[in-house]
């Protein structure tokens, strides 16, 4: 009977503890209401299945274009769609905003050391010795020539079997698995040969969907400690990462065996032009050179089919637009397109900016501050704060982008001047305030290939064929560590 009143007496206090902490709300000028000891936890977790758009209408009605939100049991996340503030976390204090622990703890288990999961020293040396890869010399030499290969060989002859087959194809996957071909050409100087739509894909490929999807949605677990614990007792969510990270690192330690092995056979390594064969000539060990190319195989493989996804999907909504970038490929087109010309082509640069204005790959990005900070717009951060740049939400910002930020609008990424003779000239645009790519010291250094891959394909692919998408509703953006269309881009395929 005492345990009873004891436990009643308990109940009613932690109660009323609750109601005066609910009495106690404070509302940020954004909106957000915030309570003490759990802060913004309530409205975190209404809103966590759309946090794209939650966050994006908050941060519209913030003055400074900022808000705080703060967790029970978690530390806070400062998230910020101002140019200023960007610059200075990029940029200007870059060293007080790695990627910290909590980052690399999430994908630790996929991406171990490798580039994209590393701070310090650990980065430093990789970013340096890839730079390598991504020359001018190196594209047009090497990247120019896989990409040529991989369009004439397999991307033409699938989509034009589509098209005569009169079939229905998810361009979205197609692209994919192009681009995973690409990157794995590049990194890896292996060919998986995925484009082949009648085969299914390589268990790597499905391997690095899974854990990319699962190290991802760890992020968004309200309390850490739940993957952690699955984690540890191996089961769930986790048990199927830890089952695709295994596949993931077999099957590219296996390559990296087999490279050796040509190696050693072909003697020399320096004049051997992918990453890999780079990263073992400078005398890395196995584990160290896997984490090195898996990160690479991550950054390039999604980003740009969903790019492109987009774009497709954008063009069959601006036939004007399409239009405009087929003029363009039509005058430079009569020997197929040449690396100079992939460089001329502004028009449809315009139109791939545009297209990730609204639709970036990468749609938030997070660091960890390493001291006590207070950002340009007067926002104080704290030791350990995760602070979130937001190019989703930048690019649908009245005050970055003006009123008509929701129109698909290439024009906006020219020079409005005419004084520049006949040609319009691409704006120079802060990379603060499209930070799509990143911006500072890591900024992604695949920028040049991606653009490179993109106006490739975009150019080869509407010179030779129309893409209808065959279904009228809106497309659904799904952020994960890449974004991409959810259920994927259904189309037809019409020769030109
Ligand atoms: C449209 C295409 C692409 C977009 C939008 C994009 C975007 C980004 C972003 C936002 C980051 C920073 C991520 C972070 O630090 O958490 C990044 C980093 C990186 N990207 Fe890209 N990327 C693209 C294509 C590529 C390609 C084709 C490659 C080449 C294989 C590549 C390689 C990398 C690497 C290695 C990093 C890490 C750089 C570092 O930390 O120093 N990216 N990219």
């Amino acid at each position: 009977m005492e345990m009873l009143i004891a436990f009643l007496i308990l109940f009613l206090l932690l109660g009323f503890i609750l109601i005066q902490i609910l009495k106690l709300k404070t509302t940020s000028s954004s909106n957000l209401p915030s309570y003490p000891l759990i802060g913004s936890t309530l409205s975190f977790n209404k809103n966590r299945h759309r946090l794209l758009q939650w966050y994006t209408d908050l941060l519209r009605k913030s003055p400074s274009q900022t808000i705080t939100v703060d967790h029970l049991l978690r530390r806070r996340t400062i998230i910020t769609a101002n140019p200023e503030n960007v610059e200075h976390i990029l940029k200007t204090n870059f060293y007080n905003f790695p990627k910290g622990k909590p980052f690399t703890d999430l994908l630790g288990d996929l991406l171990g050391g490798g580039i994209f999961n590393s701070d310090g020293e650990l980065w430093s040396s990789q970013r340096k010795l890839a730079s390598h890869e991504f020359t001018m010399r190196s594209l047009r030499e090497f990247t120019f020539e896989i990409l040529r290969e991989e369009v004439k060989n397999r991307l033409v002859p699938v989509l034009s079997s589509a098209a005569d087959g009169g079939r229905t194809v998810d361009f979205q996957e197609v692209l994919k698995r192009f681009a995973f071909d690409v990157v794995c050409k590049v990194s890896l100087g292996w060919d998986p040969d995925c484009l082949d739509l009648t085969r299914p894909v390589p268990d790597l490929v499905n391997a690095f969907d899974v854990a990319a999807a699962i190290s991802a949605r760890r992020a968004t677990e309200p309390v850490q400690a739940v993957w952690k614990l699955k984690r540890l007792l191996n089961v769930g969510s986790e048990r199927k990462l830890r089952e695709a990270i295994r596949t993931v690192h077999e099957s590219v330690s296996e390559i990296i065996r087999a490279k050796k092995k040509i190696l050693e056979i072909g003697g020399d390594v320096s004049d051997k032009k992918d990453l890999l064969s780079r990263f073992l000539a400078a005398g890395h060990d196995e584990e160290a050179v896997r984490d090195s190319v898996i990160s690479f195989i991550m950054a390039g493989r999604d980003t740009t089919s969903a790019a492109m996804t987009w774009l497709f999907w954008l063009l069959s909504e601006n036939n004007d637009v399409e239009e405009k970038i087929l003029e363009e490929v039509r005058n430079k087109r009569s020997l197929g397109l040449g690396f100079e010309d992939l460089r001329e082509m502004s028009y449809t640069k315009a139109c791939l900016c545009e297209a990730m204005r609204l639709y970036p790959p990468v749609a938030w990005d997070s660091k960890h501050a390493a001291n006590n900070d207070v950002l340009p717009d007067g926002t104080r951060v704290r030791r350990g704060d995760k602070v979130t740049y937001f190019p989703y939400g930048m690019g649908r910002m009245e005050k970055v982008w003006g009123q008509d930020w929701d129109e698909f609008k290439p024009d906006r990424w020219f020079e409005e001047e005419p004084n520049y003779g006949t040609k319009p000239v691409l704006k120079s645009v802060s990379s603060f305030k499209f930070p799509v790519f990143q911006a500072g010291p890591r900024v992604c250094i695949g920028r040049e290939m991606a653009f490179l891959q993109m106006k490739y394909v975009v150019g080869s692919v509407l010179s030779r064929f129309e893409i209808i998408p065959v279904c009228n509703n809106r497309p659904v953006f799904i952020p994960l560590l890449t974004a991409h269309m959810a259920g994927g881009l259904k189309v037809k395929i019409k020769r030109r």
